[in-house]
């Protein structure tokens, strides 16, 4: 009989996603009539910008034609779009990113998984606590931990915690660690990272030869000039950092599915005879045997988000969703909550009254004021306490959630 990969069998519960939805589902099938109104994961709401459906309409006229039909794209991405990525996402932010280090994807959350592929076993992984479960539950699957505590922390990863006492920052780690992985802005804290503290964790990955895996799927949302919006920011990151980003969020492509993997060609690691390998050659080799490359008509789409039009209306889309995280930090703050996130991000991050459990308000919130959020220990033991409101959604519907907050949380 065939065997699994027993590792699979140390994951402590369903994905976290989907265990919401299940509660939700639940709660639904009980009280068929009540409104609920998701905050929880952060899926988008609003249409794709018109820029982007034109790209995709004409797209798709030219795969009905003999002469403009495309077949299998090239593995890595269409020109088109890896030159306009280069262009506006690096270059003009004086960002050293070349094209060819640039691998389009069917999305982040993949890529940030798969990377683990070209990645040896025994390396000492950090994540932060509260942590984006994707880093930790494909790391049980490959076999680079141990089984899980009572917390649900699991042995031989080196957890960072994040909470209101460090602001949400992580310290660099007092031991030497291989592979760190870094979200900025965060979910699910919505915190970013200063310049300053990239620059020390760049430093910290030179000195200790260790990889940082940097997640920027948020990138779009930082609103303040002074914060960076890529590692490659930073002096040094090209030799120690990959990149991963996402149309998801910006421009509305949790549906589309297209996001891309920076692989810089000065980025090693060692083989187990002690050589240094290119973890680009090494990508490159596994991303054109496991995948045959993203749609065209969606790389057409995200092409278009770099058009003029297509930079004016994502910008909105942000904007929006932006506006939204700022009503609903306003509202929480006017209720007494203590609120963190949402300014540079869009999801805000609050601690639960009299720090009751977070699934415990979790559910309290869907039963009396039938919203869902995500509860923060969802997302690591120290996100105990805490919980995530998700601006992913249309204002009605925000405007809709506070007042019922209002009604819900109002003392005087
Ligand atoms: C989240 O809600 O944390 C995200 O939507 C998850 C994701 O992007 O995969």
């Amino acid at each position: 009989m065939a065997t699994i990969n027993d590792h699979f069998l140390k994951l402590t519960a369903g994905y976290l996603f989907p265990e919401i939805g299940r509660r939700v589902g639940a709660f639904q099938k009980a009280n068929p009539d009540a409104p609920v109104i998701k905050l929880g994961i952060g899926d988008v709401t609003e249409p794709l910008p018109p820029a982007i459906v034109q790209a995709m309409h004409d797209a798709i006229d030219e795969q009905a034609t003999r002469d403009q039909f495309h077949g299998y794209g090239p593995e890595q991405g269409y020109d088109f779009l890896r030159n306009a990525i280069a262009k506006t996402d690096y270059q003009d932010r004086n960002c050293n990113v070349s094209p060819d280090e640039i691998f389009i994807s069917d999305g982040a959350k993949c890529d940030t998984g798969n990377f683990l592929d070209i990645l040896g076993k025994g390396n000492v992984i950090a994540v932060t606590d509260p942590v984006y479960p994707v880093y930790v539950d494909t790391n049980v699957m490959a076999g680079n931990t141990g089984p899980a505590n009572e917390q649900g922390e699991y042995e031989g990863l080196v957890y960072l915690p994040m909470t209101d006492e460090n602001n949400f920052a992580p310290s660099l780690p007092d031991q030497k660690v291989d592979v760190i992985y870094l979200c900025s802005p965060n979910n699910p804290t919505g915190a970013v990272m200063s310049r300053e503290a990239l620059t020390q964790w760049v430093q910290y990955a030179k000195q200790n030869n260790s990889i940082i895996l940097f997640d920027a799927a948020y990138a779009a949302f930082i609103t303040d000039d002074s914060l960076p919006r890529s590692i490659y920011e930073i002096e040094g990151a090209r030799e120690v950092a990959i990149e991963s980003r996402s149309f998801s969020k910006n421009a509305g492509f949790t549906g589309m599915r297209c996001g891309f993997l920076v692989v810089p060609k000065e980025l090693t690691g060692k083989a187990s005879d002690g050589t240094d390998v290119s973890l680009h050659q090494l990508w490159n080799r596994r991303h054109c045997t496991k995948f045959n490359g993203a749609s065209y008509v969606v790389q057409r789409g995200a092409a278009a988000v770099y058009s003029k039009a297509g930079q004016q209306q994502t910008r909105q889309l942000v904007e929006c969703y932006m506006e939204n995280a700022s009503i609903v930090r306003a509202t929480l703050k006017e209720l007494g909550f203590a609120v963190y996130g949402g300014e540079n991000a869009p999801y805000v991050w609050l601690k639960t009254p009299d720090r009751l459990p977070s699934w415990d308000f979790f559910d309290q919130l869907l039963a009396n004021c039938h919203i869902v959020g995500t509860p923060g220990s969802g997302f690591g033991a120290s996100g105990e306490g805490y919980f995530r409101i998700s601006a992913f959604n249309s204002r009605e519907n925000i405007n809709e959630a506070m007042a019922r907050l209002k009604k819900q949380f109002k003392t005087v």
